[in-house]
């Protein structure tokens, strides 16, 4: 699995998987490039970079010059023209900082609404994703923008694998439902559930009633590490044990092609 997305409702962990994920395939020797897809960029926090590496940093979309150079789009103009297939293989070197063996990416802030529609910045996006040719020891993964909007973008297209997270409640469940007809429509052949913020077994269960047991790939507690780690500027996967062995196994589930909740959430 080459190209990853990770989406769901706002604030169920994306980020938190995102990060997770990331260290897990870096360690196992994978090349990551972790792009953070949102327009509110928080991935490099999670991945616990420092934020002086992270500020020199250019988000994609602060790079107009590059956008226009490769869109053929003027920015900012409504309903100008732009290169839906823009060039974009030599991106990932231009565009990234390698900080603890990860690359990393973002789109950045989304421009105001005065100063026009981002098409061309998604379009590069969306470009970077369909049309990267990785070597074979290559990953990328996506941090979403929250909910279902970018799907009609299409910025996940080009995916392989679409880890969907869901916490118990009805409201992410639907969005999970939502974003996976979304992303079925669209081609994405795999598409996995993680459950995140488990309090209880009583939330594991209502997760697998709603979704289906077999399409989970494991399940992560609601843990105090998660808030520790974001206070301290850590990131995640180094600081949590826990948290480490349960991406761990759910990755390791995933790549043998049996998730049907690999782990549960063990904090009962
Ligand atoms: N397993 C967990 N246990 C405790 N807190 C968690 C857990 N997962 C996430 N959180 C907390 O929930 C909040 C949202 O998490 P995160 O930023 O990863 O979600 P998100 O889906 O990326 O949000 P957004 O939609 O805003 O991008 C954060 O404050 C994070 O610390
Ligand atoms: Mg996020």
């Amino acid at each position: 699995m080459k190209k990853i997305a990770v989406c769901g409702k706002g604030g169920v962990g994306k980020t938190t998987v995102t990060s997770l994920l990331a260290y897990c395939l870096a360690e196992q020797g994978r090349e990551v490039y972790a792009i953070d897809a949102d327009v509110n960029p928080t991935l490099a926090e999670a991945l616990g970079f420092p934020p002086e590496l992270v500020a020199e940093i250019r988000p994609i979309a602060d790079m107009t010059a590059l956008v226009e150079e490769r869109t053929k789009a003027k920015i900012g103009e409504y309903g100008s023209y732009f290169k839906t297939n823009p060039t974009v293989k030599d991106l990932p070197e231009k565009l990234s900082r390698k900080i603890k063996n990860i690359n990393f990416l973002m789109m950045g802030a989304m421009r105001t609404a005065e100063q026009g529609c981002a098409c061309a910045e998604n379009a590069m996006l969306k470009a970077l994703v369909t049309h990267l040719i990785l070597k074979e020891k290559e990953t990328v993964i996506l941090d979403m923008v929250a909910g279902t909007e970018h799907m009609g973008r299409g910025t996940a297209k080009g995916v392989d694998l679409m880890v969907l997270v869901v916490e118990p409640g009805s409201r992410s469940v639907k969005a999970a439902r939502d974003i996976d007809r979304m992303a079925g429509e669209m081609g994405v052949k795999r598409r996995v559930l993680i459950g995140n913020k488990i309090r209880s077994p009583e939330d594991e269960e209502f997760l697998k009633r709603e979704l289906g047991e077999g399409a989970f790939a494991g399940f992560l507690p609601a843990h105090d590490d998660v808030v520790s780690a974001e206070r301290r500027g850590l990131a995640l996967y180094e600081y949590s044990p826990p948290m480490r062995e349960l991406i761990r196994a759910m990755w390791g589930a995933v790549c043998a092609g049996r998730e049907a909740a690999a782990c549960t959430a063990q904090i009962f």
